[in-house]
């Protein structure tokens, strides 16, 4: 592969979020394509602790519907703001894929915890640049409710094992022009120690 290659996925990864997605259905190729390569993602231990629950189709509705009911169980009243349960019942279903992400703690706990998050983000890194390449939009979307009890309980997951996304992915809707993308100099961040 080309270097420059690479490094225009990388700079052209975009989130795109599910009111910008089209309704068309995402491959099962492409699906495939994403979920594959999140699995080789790099991982302290050969953990892969990354999982996955895919949601398409009717099974959105009752996602959707379960997301907002969730909202309103696991966030204090105090803190729930006006219109969010209403939106989480509907962001399923703009996206033709929803797919749940968490990462399951390691039964010894080897690994630290945090390494074992690490390594999801990277598997989410690898799908968001996978749907880049195949045209795909993806958003990396994290209400505070998931790493609530209450999620893991949804979920039907251990309590050490963590909720750390929903990735929703679909077709751009047509169009629309691709988002541009805004950071700052790499230089502002970088210390550079040669001698
Ligand atoms: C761990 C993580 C969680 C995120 N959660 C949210 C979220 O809950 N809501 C949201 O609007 N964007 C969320 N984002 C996406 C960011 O808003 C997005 O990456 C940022 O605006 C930069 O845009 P870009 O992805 O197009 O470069 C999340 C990103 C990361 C890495």
């Amino acid at each position: 592969m080309e270097p420059t290659s690479l490094d225009e996925l990388i700079r052209t990864r975009r989130t795109i979020k599910p009111p910008m997605m089209s309704d068309a259905p995402v491959s099962d190729e492409d699906l495939q394509a994403v979920l594959e390569n999140a699995n080789w993602a790099p991982t302290h231990g050969m953990t892969q602790p990354w999982r996955f629950r895919v949601y398409r189709g009717d099974a959105r509705t009752k996602l959707a519907d379960d997301l907002a009911q969730l909202y309103l169980t696991a966030i204090p009243p105090e803190e729930q703001k006006e219109g969010k349960a209403d939106k989480l019942r509907k962001m399923p279903t703009l996206a033709p894929v929803v797919i749940l992400v968490w990462m399951e703690r390691q039964k010894i706990e080897k690994i630290r915890e945090l390494e074992e998050i690490e390594a999801v983000a990277c598997a989410v890194q690898n799908m968001h640049l996978t749907a880049t390449a195949r045209d795909l939009g993806a958003f990396w979307s994290t209400p505070p409710f998931l790493y609530k009890p209450e999620m893991n309980a949804y979920l039907g997951i251990g309590e050490k094992d963590r909720c750390l996304g929903i990735f929703y992915l679909g077709h751009p809707a047509e169009g629309d022009a691709w988002p541009k993308g805004r950071r700052q100099s790499i230089e502002d961040r970088v210390e550079y120690i040669d001698a």
